[in-house]
């Protein structure tokens, strides 16, 4: 059975049926083509066949594990994507993307209905929330879909369309800001649904949304004053996850509850969290040392855990969750390294080198940026030749693995790829 898996992997991987193999294309004769299928594969992620307008399932397979559902978190984050397509686009394309994010607002508006909790991760695409759920609620998820829609309304607004944000978008809005506003302090489940406590990951995005959110108050009927009030406490928690001892920032808090080996508290959700909750205020910048040390130290960590990593032509270090992961199948720990966490590192040290550069730190300006080019190299290496992502990469072979076409996985590299074109210059 296994090796008929592999069997038929390989042949995947050596593009039978598909004549391009990612390997024989230059780096941006890959990315160009990568960035189409990626961007494709999101729009058959959106408004699933049987689903409402607007709905996205995290992947459209619903083996390895089921993921034919609306997640919150990934949408969001989907959606933001969308919406950095929609700028940049024209046309009927442009229309299209609208659509979508039109619909998006609305089946926001629906699922915040149906649910009786606005921590709730997981719908079903007609909408209604997910039965049989774990670990909840998820606090993240509110605000990453407040920064999402925040966008959305400030560029509605620019474009003299301020009466349609008002009434379509403000109104959620304010429920996931007034949500955020209230449930921070408390304890929630982190981003991978394994354990309760305080996440970095959750309060930084938290604190993005109510600082966004401050910006636009007048418009949202907000209090500024009260939002950059909570978000500043907010901003004395996420540093609290500093360890001296470690040398990281730690994942998680005040534990309640879930996974009792998690052992090391080191996680890339930290750099996810970087890249998410930026602020640009000078809060937590790409080249702040601590972040750079975790940073590096999730590199060390999994570059001794992964077989696919020794593999010497290949530069650059695959990462997964945290270095005691036992998801997907695996019973040995630390899992597999994933394609998102992989692309998101790298995008972190494009913007890294950006931001020493602007710093006048050529030095580490182009050594940051030598990193993230080596992990793009990684990602090009391991690239499926038909371009569909997974959640996961085989630690020892390197091969797409668990939740085959995961949505997220594209918006990731997709981003990696965008941090890429726009530094560097
Ligand atoms: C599914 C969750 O989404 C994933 O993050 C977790 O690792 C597994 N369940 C195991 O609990
Ligand atoms: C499992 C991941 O741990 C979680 O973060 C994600 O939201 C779901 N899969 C769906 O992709």
């Amino acid at each position: 059975m296994k090796f008929f898996a592999l069997l038929a992997a390989f042949a995947a991987n050596m593009g039978l049926g598909n004549p391009i193999k990612p390997n024989e294309l230059t780096m941006d004769q890959w990315i160009a083509r990568q960035s189409a299928i990626s961007v494709s594969a999101i729009e058959q992620g959106i408004t699933p066949a049987g689903g409402l307008p607007g709905a996205m399932v995290a992947s459209p397979s619903s083996i390895h594990p089921d993921y034919r559902f609306h997640w919150v978190r990934d949408s969001a984050l989907t959606y933001l994507t969308v919406f950095r397509l929609y700028e940049a686009a024209s046309g009927s394309f442009k229309q299209k993307l609208m659509r979508y994010l039109m619909n998006f607002a609305s089946f926001s508006a629906y699922i915040q209905a149906s649910a009786s909790s606005l921590g709730e991760p997981k719908f079903y695409i007609n909408g209604q929330p997910f039965t049989g759920g774990w670990c909840r609620p998820q606090n993240d998820g509110a605000a990453l879909r407040a920064i999402m829609l925040m966008k959305f309304a400030g560029s509605l607004i620019e474009n003299g369309q301020d009466e349609f944000a008002r009434t379509n978008l403000v109104p959620v809005i304010r429920n996931d800001l007034n949500f955020v506003k209230t449930v921070w302090n408390q304890s929630s489940c982190d981003l991978w649904e394994e354990l309760s406590g305080q996440h970095f990951y959750t309060l930084i995005v938290q604190r993005r949304a109510l600082l966004d959110g401050a910006a636009m108050g007048e418009f949202l009927g907000q209090d500024s004053k009260e939002l950059t009030h909570v978000a500043s406490q907010i901003g004395s928690a996420i540093l609290n996850h500093w360890s001296p001892d470690k040398g990281y920032f730690v994942a998680t808090l005040n534990q309640t509850d879930g996974l009792g080996y998690k052992t090391s508290n080191l996680d890339a959700s930290i750099i996810l969290g970087i890249l998410h909750g930026h602020t640009y205020d000078g809060f937590l910048p790409y080249t702040d040392p601590r972040v750079l040390a975790t940073a590096e130290r999730l590199m060390n960590v999994f570059s001794g855990k992964f077989s696919i990593n020794q593999i010497a032509a290949v530069p650059g270090v695959a990462i997964g969750r945290y270095p005691e992961d036992m998801y997907a199948g695996t019973n040995f720990n630390g899992g597999n390294p994933w394609v998102l966490l992989t692309a998101a590192l790298s995008r972190y040290y494009y913007l890294a080198g950006e931001e020493a550069k602007s710093n006048g730190d050529s030095s580490n300006a182009v050594a940051y940026r030598n990193r993230a080019e080596a992990l793009m190299q990684r990602l090009k290496y391991h690239a499926p030749a038909d371009g569909i992502w997974a959640e996961q990469m085989d630690r020892d072979t390197g091969f797409m693995t668990s939740a085959p076409n995961l949505i997220w996985s594209h918006v990731e590299v997709l981003e990696a790829f965008a941090a890429r074109s726009s530094t560097g210059n």
